[in-house]
């Protein structure tokens, strides 16, 4: 009966254990991809966010790998909302991201890719 009791109360942390695990996992998904609420801040953590799930495949870490004849970005002398606006109407083989992204999401990238600028 004591053994009994002793893998029940085993079992139960060790299913708590797992409840905890998957309950962070799906914390870490929502982060990943989030809701863009309208009142999202915007900042560079972000941008760098935004710019690694969709920019990066095309203008490269730094900037300066032009996939596809994508601009180098650490050459770009924009003025910021130039950048803005292409980011929202694409440019060549560049999409709009007007409906992909939130203006928080937009302005946040379009801030951290002006970094890269030598
Ligand atoms: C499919 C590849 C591709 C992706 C993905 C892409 N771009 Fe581009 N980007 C381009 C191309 C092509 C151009 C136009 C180059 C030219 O004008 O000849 C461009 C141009 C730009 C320019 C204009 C630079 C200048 O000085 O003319 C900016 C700014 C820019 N992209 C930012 C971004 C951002 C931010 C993202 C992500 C949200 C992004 N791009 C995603 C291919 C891409």
């Amino acid at each position: 009966m004591r053994s009994v009791f002793w893998s029940l109360l085993i079992i139960s942390i060790w299913i708590t254990g797992c409840n905890h695990q998957a309950e962070k996992s799906n914390d870490q998904e929502v982060q990943a991809h989030p809701q863009t609420p309208s009142n999202q801040p915007i900042s560079l953590n972000l941008g760098i966010k935004v710019y690694k799930q969709n920019c990066k495949v095309c203008h490269g870490a730094d900037g300066t790998l032009s996939i596809g004849g994508a601009a180098d970005l650490s050459g770009s002398r924009l003025p910021l909302d130039s950048v803005i606006s292409i980011i929202q109407t694409g440019k060549k083989a560049m999409v709009g991201y007007k409906h992909m992204l939130s203006p928080a999401e937009i302005e946040s990238v379009a801030q951290y890719i002006v970094t890269f600028r030598k």
